[in-house]
């Protein structure tokens, strides 16, 4: 390999979880491939850990440090690869390295969904790079098709599977028939959930993610706040068994898409669980498996599958970054900077056309599918569905409706909660993935 005379580029990485330890194992192993790719050696000079008596197999104990802090603003570092996660200390280690010049990588997608403007900010003072591919749907590449590949196009909707843990829940329910609580107990011990596993389950860590997307496809700042959230935890057995007699899977969807209201293009930034046809592109992700969908004016619909966490899947997207960041660096300046211009409105859920699927416990009696019927009408919500199951004193009735304003249909379902006929409302879920 071609030796260069470029001044080689010092790397400290913060953290060494699954992720860190997949980064330094590569950083070591791929020496002369990332010299020959960035046109200057990239030498690991730092490791922050908290603890410093804990063994690091192959890693050279010179480099190990327990003082973030210092590490991050060394004259010798170039890049800092955070990969500690939460908000605190990363936003400030992150931000005082940024001021200091150092370029950034980051796999926090918690903190780049609340705190990416003021660290972008930074970045742009400090004429350094900010990359952060890791934070969404690990390996699978994202982030850079959307900020560099389609700035030229106007993306209308982002849709995908962005959390791996619920993903194996849902799929394993499919299967197996198996319960919510069952599966989540099973996953837990498995280790393909965390032992609190709430972020996951109820939604928080795919709003995050579609905080991330929703900012960068429609050139405008969103943060998780912004994101309207319900997780997995009420999806029963039954769900998946009624969504198959429709044709349906259950999945836990991030949609970012721009919608019309009031006649003002707006932004609506989702996640739920919702029925989606065995025919969507979605459908067929199974497992831990990731999967974005982007649907773009010109380039039309475009679909990313992948490994969407693990040491090495994630790292993969960590050192793609390292790559561009130390590039950048070797020649001058840096990559393309954070694009919010747009400034598009976040859409209240309300605003969204949505499709529901309503399962209830009725009276099994003359007329009740009638009353049922007349609430949904009151506010012009249109049914495409109707089917019940059982008979005598009470029957499970299930509807599906066509496209209406969410704010319509819950208010139908509100209503349906009071009549005297409908026992209980057991189940309310969206339907995505139809032109109806
Ligand atoms: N906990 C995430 C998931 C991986 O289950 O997909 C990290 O973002």
């Amino acid at each position: 390999m071609a030796a260069t005379s470029r001044r080689p580029i010092g790397v400290a990485v913060l953290g060494m979880g699954n992720v860190g330890t997949e980064v330094v194992r590569n950083l070591n192993d791929k020496a002369a491939d990332l010299q020959a790719r960035v046109g200057a050696p990239v030498e690991l000079r730092g490791v922050a850990v908290r603890d410093l008596a804990r063994p690091r197999g192959a890693v050279d104990s010179a480099v190990l440090t327990d003082d973030a802090e210092a590490l991050v603003v060394r004259d010798d570092i170039d890049v800092v690869v955070e990969l500690i996660g939460g908000i605190e200390p990363p936003r400030t280690l992150i931000r005082t390295a940024l001021q200091a010049g150092k370029s950034v990588i980051t796999a926090n997608k918690a903190l780049m969904a609340v705190h990416s403007g003021e660290l972008s900010e930074a970045a742009a003072a400090s004429n350094v790079d900010l990359y952060f591919e890791a934070a969404v749907a690990g390996a699978i590449p994202v982030i850079r098709p959307l900020t560099q590949s389609l700035a030229g196009d106007s993306v209308n909707r982002v849709a995908g599977i962005v959390n791996g843990t619920t993903n194996y829940i849902l799929s394993e329910m499919d299967e197996t028939g198996a319960a919510y609580e069952d599966v989540l107990a099973e996953a837990v011990r498995l280790g393909y959930a965390e032992a609190d596993p709430t972020a996951d389950v109820e939604g928080h860590d795919a709003a995050a993610k579609a905080a991330i997307l929703a900012s960068i496809a429609f050139h405008s700042r969103v943060t998780a706040n912004d994101v309207y959230c319900e997780g997995i935890s009420a999806i029963t057995a039954d769900d998946l068994v009624a969504a198959k007699k429709f044709d349906c899977t259950v999945k836990l969807l991030s949609i970012c898409e721009r919608i019309e209201a009031d006649g003002v293009e707006k932004i609506s930034a989702r996640v739920y669980p919702a029925l989606i046809p065995f025919e969507h592109p979605l459908a067929t992700v199974n497992g831990a498996f990731n999967a974005v969908v982007v649907e773009a004016e010109d380039a039309g619909r475009l679909m990313f599958y992948g490994q969407g966490a693990g040491g090495a899947p994630t790292a993969s997207a960590v050192l793609g970054d390292l790559v561009m960041a130390a590039r950048n660096r070797v020649n001058g300046g840096r990559g393309p900077l954070e694009s919010t211009y747009a400034s598009l409105p976040i859409a209240p859920i309300d605003d969204v056309q949505t499709r529901y699927y309503v399962s209830m416990n009725v009276a099994d009696k003359a007329g009740v599918l009638e009353q049922v019927a007349a609430e949904f009408a009151k506010r012009s919500v249109s049914i495409a569905a109707v089917r019940q199951e059982g008979a005598g004193e009470s029957a499970r009735l299930i509807v599906v409706t066509h496209r209406a304003s969410d704010r319509d249909q819950s208010e139908t379902v509100a209503a349906i909660e009071k009549m005297d006929s409908v026992i209980k409302v057991s189940s309310v879920l969206r339907l995505e993935g139809t032109n109806d």
